[in-house]
This record gives structure tokens, C-alpha cells and sequence, in this order.
């Protein structure tokens, strides 16, 4: 089934939705302990990608956006960065967003409280989806979010392990990551109205883009800017987490990585040194790139098959782009 080809919704109507969505929420006022960090959270910015995704999928099949749709996207987003309050507990991270991490502004605790309850914030915002696809959305939604801390767990049990395989990898992120990219491009299209052929490429496309974003993001950890990534440059490589990075080059046979990875004695950026000249020996940062590359285009591939006009595919093709293709 075709969709009407009148009802896309610009790019730049999405920008200013976003950004007046995001300059407006609201969270309970008191206690303010609890949650002040919510408000910090949503106000130092974020890419904020995931609502970004979901009104452009919705924009395929309606041509307005009404508080049916705004709310779900809102609520993939405040989700979204519950998981990164915990995240910054997990990967003892000091910075995120360019700013402090909550628990390193608050203490832990603040972290724990203030993220669990907005883990439920997020459920309240999802939960105002239109009754008649709402048991479909929440459905959804409490399966991805238990992805989600699947996917966190095997990342935590990787760090204890010499290596992992590139399939154990793959599944990983597509827990931790893809689901919720999958979610919020499914729930744009759930809401929308789009058949059930659709929403399922548009979950896959979805999926295949936070694989991606996923793999740029481990490159980053490594090779990107501080000031532009917001996050501290070589964590992953400390923390002794499996990025693709280290993966790829176990799989090619660097000399001495797991002995520069699993060293201890030695200064945090002299490690990060050391585990990037073996990155570079093998060439991952091409490989890194290619990867991206594939992992984008095999999503635009996906999306081609939704049976979506030749511009909403456009648009999603550009997503696609703006998101992986500019920096790598
Ligand atoms: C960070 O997500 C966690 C990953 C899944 C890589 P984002 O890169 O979307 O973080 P923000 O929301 O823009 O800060
Ligand atoms: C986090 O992966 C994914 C989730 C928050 C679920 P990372 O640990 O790589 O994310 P960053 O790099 O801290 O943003
Ligand atoms: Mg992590
Ligand atoms: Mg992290
Ligand atoms: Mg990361």
C-alpha cells in the first residue's frame, strides 16, 4: 500500500518541533534533588536522534503532528537518556554532553533515583498514544527497553572476557543500541497507521541505522574530538569494553593487543597510545568507516522495501546521512 504522497513533513517543520519540544518539557517540580538532574539532563542537549527518527516515520503517513505522536517522541528521548544517567554510572564516565555526568554533579545515588524515575516519566509520555494502538506500543516499548539492560549486561560481562566474536559483538549492540532506534522509527509508523510490512521494514531500518551508529560511536570513543563528542576520548579502551575497534582487529590478528588491553601498570593515556598505534597497524579506521558505510546503506535498503514513495525514501535516506555520513 502506498501512503499518500502529500503528507511528508519537512525536515526543517521536524527541526523546530524538536527543539520546541525539548526547550518546553516539563518535569515535576519537587522534590527538586529528584528531579533537578532530569531537567539538567534534557537542557545540556543531546543529538536527540530518537524523536528525530520517530516524527519522520510518522510524517510518512500524516501530514501534522499532534500531541498523539510528540508525546511517544518525547518520552523515546527522556527513555533514551535515562539510559545514558546509568550508562555514566557503569562506564564510571565524568563527562557527557559536554557537561558533568549526573553522578559526578549529584553522587550515585542521585543517579540511581532521579534515572529510575525517569525511566518511568518516559512510560507516562509513551502511554499517551492513541488508544487504538496503544497495547501495540507498549508492547513494543517494554520489549525494547528490556533489550535494552540485555544488551547492557552482555556489555558490562564483555569487559571480563580476553575477546569476544564479531557475531557476540553484533549482538550485543543491537541490544544495547539498535532496539531503540528500531522503536522509535516502528512507533512513528505504529502511530502513523502504516501497514504491518511497513512497520516491520521501518523497525529494520531502524535496527541496521543504530548498528551503525553504534560503530560510529565506538570509533569516536577512539579517534573523535572531545569538544565536539562531549564525552571523554579513550574511555572504552580503559574500561576494557569490546568496541568494534578491538573486535575487528583481534579478528585481524593485530600483534600484541590483548597484551596492551588487559595491561594495568600503566598510565590511562598511555594505554589509549598504545592500543591505538595496534589499531592503526591494521588499518581500522578505514575498516571502521567501511563498516558504517555498509551497515547505512543496508538500512536504506530496508527502507526501500516499506513501499514508501520514491520522497519519503529520500528523506530517509538523508537521515541516514546526516546521521553516519558526514564524519567518517
Ligand atoms: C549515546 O547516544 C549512546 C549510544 C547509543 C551510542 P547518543 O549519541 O544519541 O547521545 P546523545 O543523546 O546525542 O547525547
Ligand atoms: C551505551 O553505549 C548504550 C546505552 C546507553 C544503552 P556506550 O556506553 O558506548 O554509550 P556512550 O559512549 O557512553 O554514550
Ligand atoms: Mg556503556
Ligand atoms: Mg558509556
Ligand atoms: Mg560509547
Amino acid at each position: 500500500m502506498l501512503h499518500n504522497p502529500n503528507t511528508m513533513i519537512a525536515d526543517s517543520i521536524i527541526d523546530s518541533t524538536i527543539r520546541d519540544i525539548f526547550g518546553n518539557i516539563a518535569f515535576q517540580a519537587q522534590p527538586e534533588g529528584l528531579y533537578d538532574p532530569l531537567r539538567y539532563m534534557i537542557s545540556i542537549g543531546g543529538k536527540r536522534i530518537r524523536p528525530r527518527l520517530c516524527l519522520t516515520t510518522y510524517g510518512i503517513y500524516k501530514n501534522s503532528l499532534g500531541p498523539e505522536i510528540l508525546e511517544p517522541a518525547a518520552g523515546l528521548e527522556v527513555f533514551h537518556t535515562f539510559t545514558l544517567i546509568h550508562d555514566d554510572i557503569m562506564d564510571h564516565s565524568p563527562l557527557r554532553r559536554g557537561h558533568d555526568t549526573v553522578w559526578k554533579k549529584w553522587s550515585e545515588d542521585t543517579a540511581i533515583l532521579s534515572g529510575d524515575v525517569m525511566c518511568i516519566d518516559a512510560y507516562k509520555r509513551i502511554a499517551q498514544a492513541p488508544a487504538s494502538v496503544l497495547p501495540e506500543v507498549l508492547h513494543l516499548f517494554s520489549k525494547t527497553a528490556s533489550e535494552v539492560c540485555d544488551g547492557q549486561q552482555m556489555d558490562m560481562e564483555f569487559e571480563d572476557r580476553d575477546m569476544v566474536s564479531m557475531d557476540e559483538y553484533m549482538q550485543m549492540i543491537g541490544l544495547k543500541t539498535g532496539v531503540l532506534l528500531a522503536c522509535s522509527s516502528a512507533l512513528g509508523a505504529i502511530i502513523g497507521g502504516a501497514d504491518p510490512q511497513a512497520r516491520k521494514c521501518l523497525y529494520d531500518y531502524g535496527y541496521l541505522l543504530g548498528l551503525a551508529f553504534q560503530v560510529a560511536d565506538d570509533y569516536l570513543d577512539a579517534y573523535g574530538d572531545e569538544k565536539v563528542f562531549g564525552k571523554p576520548i579513550g574511555g572504552d579502551i580503559v574500561n576494557g569494553k569490546k568496541s568494534w575497534l578491538t573486535v575487528r582487529a583481534y579478528e585481524k590478528g593485530a600483534e600484541g593487543l590483548l597484551e596492551a588491553f588487559s595491561a594495568h601498570d600503566i598510565a590511562p593515556e598511555e594505554k589509549i597510545a598504545a592500543v591505538k598505534r595496534i589499531y592503526d597497524s591494521v588499518g581500522i579506521v578505514d575498516e571502521a568507516r567501511a563498516e558504517i558505510h555498509r551497515l547505512s546503506e543496508k538500512a536504506i535498503a530496508k527502507a526501500a522495501e516499506a513501499g514508501i514513495d520514491a520522497a519519503a525514501l529520500s528523506q530517509l535516506a538523508d537521515f541516514a546521512h546526516s546521521l553516519l555520513g558526514r564524519s567518517y
